[in-house]
């Protein structure tokens, strides 16, 4: 019965995003929204540009607010990704920029056969999130959560993640699997055994990016997708939430905190990018991706519009 009535809660289209970017555009009020910035390519992901003070703000923000308490959990999480909740048997997730474990505690709840690897630039925040999840009930944590130390916008993702052997292995087979499909096709199962007792994890089934692309300079997103697609197993899947375009809270940015084009640096030097579906679609299919479902998430709250793929 519960489970039912979270499920009826749960909405995501309180309004039509077409009539908010009319009331927006008119209004001469938000003018300063809409000044465009100085245009930022898409598409390079090899050379990200050095941010320190992207990572260093995200530190110090945590290191304030150091009772993790900050972020709530993502109850919602498995009722807007069905994939994960569909999911059967044993899959890898890597949760990217994970905070407190927001996103994390409601995977690892509901599928006990999901192992969760987690990373953050904050070393404060990654010991906050293994406290929390350790001391949630019904949670079972010792072998199923890995948090690791990375400042993702400008390093790469650790090669125990999905080494290059094991990658270009994949590749070579899948594409030798339509001559001889049945025969050739390493399993997933395959997979794991091979890599488990080898170099890699043999690369992931889920990434998760909930909240933390806005948190990069947009000249570093290409970058950042470009990682996470070389962690994730072909065919799997990449969910994506964030920040949409004339989002309540880009709105309420006075003109001086605009840094560039839709992105807004806060009073404590966090960075927020608002995203519009045409630019997310552009990064993620420059980086491979392919889309499956990309839309406005319009709800009648704090946060208002949203996005995923
Ligand atoms: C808004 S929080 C989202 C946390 C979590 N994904 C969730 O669902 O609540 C963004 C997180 O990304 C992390 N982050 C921002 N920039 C990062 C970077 N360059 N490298 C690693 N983590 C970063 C921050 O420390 C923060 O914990």
């Amino acid at each position: 019965m519960a489970a039912a009535a979270s499920v009826a809660e749960y909405h995501s289209r309180d309004f039509d995003w077409d009539e908010l970017r009319e009331e927006v555009e008119s209004d001469p009020c938000l003018a300063y929204h809409l000044t465009p910035s100085a245009p930022v390519s898409c598409s390079s992901s090899s050379s990200p540009s050095l941010s320190p003070c992207e990572a260093d703000a995200w530190r110090s923000f945590h290191r304030r607010h150091s009772s993790g308490k900050f972020f709530k959990e993502r109850r919602y999480l498995l009722e807007e990704f069905p994939e994960l909740a569909r999911c059967d048997g044993f899959a890898k997730v890597l949760e990217v920029g994970c905070g407190n474990g927001s996103t994390v505690l409601p995977i690892l709840r509901a599928k006990q056969s999901m192992i969760i690897y987690a990373c953050d630039c904050s070393p404060e925040v990654l010991e906050r999130a293994k406290e929390i999840i350790s001391s949630a009930n019904g949670i079972s944590s010792e072998e199923r959560f890995h948090p690791f130390l990375l400042d993702f916008s400008v390093n790469n993702f650790p090669k125990w993640l999905f080494c290059s052997s094991c990658q270009n292995a994949l590749v070579r087979n899948q594409s030798s699997s339509s001559e001889d499909a049945a025969e050739k096709l390493m399993t997933r199962d395959e997979l794991d055994f091979r890599t488990n007792t080898q170099c890699c994890i043999g690369g992931v089934d889920f990434v998760t990016l909930i909240f933390t692309l806005s948190a990069v300079p947009l000249q570093n997103m290409p970058f950042v997708l470009a990682q996470c697609f070389s962690a994730l197993k072909p065919g799997c899947l990449l969910l994506f939430r964030d920040y949409g375009l004339y989002d309540m809270t880009m709105l309420r940015f006075p003109v001086k905190q605009k840094v560039g084009d839709r992105e807004y640096m806060r009073l404590d030097g966090t960075l927020s990018y608002f995203f519009s579906l045409d630019i997310v679609r552009d990064l993620f299919v420059s980086a491979g991706f392919i889309e499956l479902e990309l839309e406005y998430c319009c709800l009648d709250t704090g946060i208002r519009i949203e996005l995923w793929t």
